[in-house]
């Protein structure tokens, strides 16, 4: 039977987002500037990430509370070893709807096809340009954009729903805005252009790089004739539209211009086992720990929903100058997104 538990909002718990590693293979700029995550950077050991086990015993107790949804991020989940075991162990639970995975793309071609084995729906694929050097730039690990290119290709051969995820940040890949969304309409791709968050402490965020889905909009209107779509569920974070007379949605995730925290459904947990209750929001709270000490489920799942009744994150509703500069924040890799 399912506890349905809202926060003080009235928000319910919809969708569980893990991260299940908190490195990567990439330094994107925006994420994990290769200045800061250099090779001395003390990355989690491996008994402080939640094994496999550990996730699943969690991911029950959420899914009895009303999760729908799980999310597998990272860092880069791929890098993690055994991921569809774990796909597998987390498909198996009654009730779960819906299991995605948040990726770059570059070890689908290696995975794809097991993943969609064990159980996996759909994969999000961040792609921020077309051209070779700008994306070589931007991940900071001169990667081409073909190895990403092979994954989306091995992700829709295994069978798997496919998103492209694309970073816009000013100056930097709005020149990629309209290629992006031609080869995406070409190839029947749906393209989400994301606005550039002030997430964590590390990536410098001002707000005069991010470029809005105003702006991105009006772009995409010189070429193209758009039509909005309905949300295909409550509290979906991306607004769609349909290239007219076609299949084909592009959606614009607008965390900075028009926020939708009054939907957010979504809690965290991170790589090391600690829950978060909004991206901005940096205080976790210990399951590990709580976990390895011996508590019951019933424990864990109390203490899961004290910590939803309590919740009443809207940091995006909230953004100005003060919440940024006086936030207690936590790195996109180590939350996952
Ligand atoms: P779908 O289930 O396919 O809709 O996935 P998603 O868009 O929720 O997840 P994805 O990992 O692809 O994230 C896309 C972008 O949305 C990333 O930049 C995330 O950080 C951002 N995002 C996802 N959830 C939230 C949220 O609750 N708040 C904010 N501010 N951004 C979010
Ligand atoms: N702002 C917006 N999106 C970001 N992502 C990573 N860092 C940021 C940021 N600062 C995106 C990635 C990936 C998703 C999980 O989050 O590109 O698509
Ligand atoms: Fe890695 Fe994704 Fe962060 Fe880029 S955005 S550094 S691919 S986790
Ligand atoms: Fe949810 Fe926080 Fe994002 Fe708002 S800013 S949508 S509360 S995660």
């Amino acid at each position: 039977a399912k506890t349905i538990v809202k926060d003080k909002l009235d928000r319910p718990l919809r969708d569980l987002r893990i991260s299940v590693i908190d490195r990567c293979n990439f330094r994107c700029q925006y994420c994990m500037p290769a200045e800061i995550f250099g090779p001395d950077f003390a990355f989690l050991p491996k008994n402080e990430l939640l094994s496999y086990e550990e996730i699943e015993r969690l991911a029950k107790i959420f899914v009895s509370l009303g999760v729908e949804k799980i999310r597998l991020t990272g860092g880069e989940p791929l890098m993690r070893k055994d991921m569809p075991k774990l796909v597998k162990m987390l498909s198996d639970i009654e009730g779960l709807k819906d299991i995605g995975l948040t990726t770059n793309g570059v070890l689908l071609p290696k995975h794809a096809k097991d993943l969609k084995e064990a159980g996996l729906v759909r994969v999000n694929i961040s792609l921020d340009s077309l051209d070779d050097e700008l994306f070589g730039k931007i991940n900071g690990r001169n990667v081409g954009v073909k190895p990403v290119l092979k994954g989306i290709e091995a992700a829709k051969e295994a069978g798997l729903g496919v998103k492209l995820n694309m970073v816009v940040k000013k100056g930097l890949n709005d020149s990629e805005i309209v290629p992006m969304a031609k080869f995406c309409k070409d190839n029947g791709l749906q393209l989400r252009f994301i606005e550039y968050m002030d997430v964590g402490s590390t990536n410098g965020w001002k707000m005069d790089e991010v470029v809005t889905k105003k702006e991105i909009y009006s772009i995409l209107k010189e070429h193209y004739l758009l039509e909005p779509v309905d949300p295909d569920y409550f509290g979906e974070v991306a607004k769609r539209y349909r290239y007219k007379g076609t299949d084909v949605d592009v959606g614009f995730i607008t965390s900075v211009s028009e926020s939708f925290c009054s939907s957010c459904t979504r809690s965290r947990l991170s790589a090391n086992g600690q829950i978060f209750t909004c991206l901005f929001n940096g205080e976790g709270h210990d399951l590990k720990g709580f976990m390895r000490k011996g508590a019951t489920d019933e424990e864990i799942t109390d203490r899961i929903v004290n910590i939803w009744k309590g919740r009443k994150d809207r940091y995006s509703d909230e953004r100005t100058e003060e919440t940024i500069a006086s936030r207690k924040k936590i790195e996109m890799s180590y939350i996952g997104g």
